[in-house]
């Protein structure tokens, strides 16, 4: 029989109460340390005071109202965001998929306002994942995500991950518009694309006259060390999604773009009921606040190094459990030897929780405002687990 929960998820049989920084109370009592986030979503760990206050006053004041009205909590975070990138205009939703469907009408638009409207399709990248909505399962394209699902969206075109010459080739093509790529790509096992790439994609679009669209649902919002990760790379999109960490726990999306990306989305062109309401803004400004003040930034930076040097100890005591560490700042993974589910749930027996991906990879996701101290016990319990690992490889 169907259990009342519709069964897409496959879940660990744990389940929490409690959460406090770094750590989580499972229901029996036992604490974990969480290097997992939510999957990159608790960006300032579990009951950060500034969020907790932030979302109680504004519930003591007011819920929602509506975006028939001004909301002063949406043009405080827009103000913020707009400071703090490329952007001149941001929309809110209450995810990243939501993101995703913007950046995906927003490109149309764009070009249906030019005098070439036949560029409607968005170049995308084999491992990419975008969200579960038709749109983005379209643009990630892999089976794993559509099988079923069709008939998909038209207007999308999938490359190879790192076939320059396919994508020189297909970025020239008439009916492209836009590029769109995540620049740590998390769900596919923590690929980040290089600096050079991201470089060359930027150049490619003012080549062709192309959006460039950055999925920075996952790596972005301090997750990199970088307030986005593709400030690393010293170039700037045309549209940003971002959604998990800018809400530090409260489902927030928003979508960033300039104000040439966007010249189509005048009033009555997209919406959303929840989208930018108080409660979100209000707490999203607090996770900006924090990730913006002077210092927090170097403090991750620092801490990532802290964490990759530790996990580097830790792959090399156990070649026959892990092969390698790759990803930047908080945002890494253990590319496994050994399955990487079988790291994760050992780690749930040793008490840390992380998260498997695509590639045998197991991804270590921590709160940016993880201690070094919590890193080091982290990793020890992590060395529990391959230790775990080993011996079953051994008896088997
Ligand atoms: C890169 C990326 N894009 C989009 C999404 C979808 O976001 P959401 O689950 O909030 O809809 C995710 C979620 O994991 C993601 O990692």
């Amino acid at each position: 029989m169907i259990s009342p929960v519709l069964p897409s998820y496959n879940r660990a049989k744990l389940s929490f109460v409690k959460g406090e920084g770094s750590w989580m109370v499972e229901a029996d009592g036992r604490r974990f340390i969480d290097f997992a986030s939510g999957i990159a979503v608790m960006s300032l760990g579990h009951g950060h005071p500034a969020l907790v206050r932030a979302l109680t006053d504004q519930a003591n004041a007011l819920w929602h109202t509506s975006n028939l009205y001004v909301v002063p909590q949406q043009e405080a975070l827009a103000e913020r965001l707009v400071e703090h990138t490329f952007a001149d205009t941001v929309f809110f939703c209450n995810s990243g998929t939501e993101a995703t469907e913007l950046a995906v009408k927003m490109a149309r638009k764009y070009w249906s306002e030019s005098d070439t409207p036949e560029r409607t399709t968005i170049l995308t990248f084999e491992g990419a994942f975008h969200g579960r909505s038709i749109a983005a399962i379209s643009a990630a394209g892999s089976e794993k995500l559509t099988k079923g699902f069709g008939p998909l969206l038209p207007g999308f075109r999938q490359l190879a991950f790192a076939d320059h010459e396919a994508l020189r080739a297909a970025a020239a093509a008439p009916d492209v518009g836009a590029i769109m790529v995540e620049p740590v790509q998390g769900e596919a096992g923590i690929r980040p694309l290089p600096d050079a790439c991201l470089k060359g994609l930027r150049d490619l679009c003012d080549e062709h006259g192309l959006l460039l669209i950055f999925d920075e649902i996952q790596c972005g919002v301090g997750r990199t060390g970088r307030l986005f990760a593709h400030e690393w790379a010293g170039i700037t999109p045309d549209i940003m999604m971002v959604a998990k960490g800018i809400g530090g726990g409260y489902p927030l999306g928003a979508l960033l773009a300039t104000e040439r990306a966007a010249r189509g989305m005048t009033a009555g062109t997209h919406g959303s009921t929840y989208g930018g309401n108080p409660l979100g803004c209000a707490v999203g400004v607090a996770v900006m606040d924090e990730i913006t003040r002077e210092g927090f930034l170097d403090e991750v930076r620092q801490k990532a190094g802290f964490l990759r040097q530790r996990l580097e100890g830790l792959v090399a005591a156990h070649p026959d459990v892990f092969e390698g560490v790759r990803g930047s700042g908080l945002m890494l993974g253990l590319k496994c030897q050994a399955t990487n589910t079988d790291v994760v749930a050992a780690g749930y027996d040793a008490q840390i929780l992380t998260v498997p991906a695509a590639d045998n990879v197991v991804r270590v996701l921590p709160a940016l405002t993880i201690s070094e101290a919590e890193i080091a016990e982290g990793v020890a319990r992590l060395d529990t687990a391959a230790s775990a690992v080993s011996r079953k490889i051994a008896a088997a």
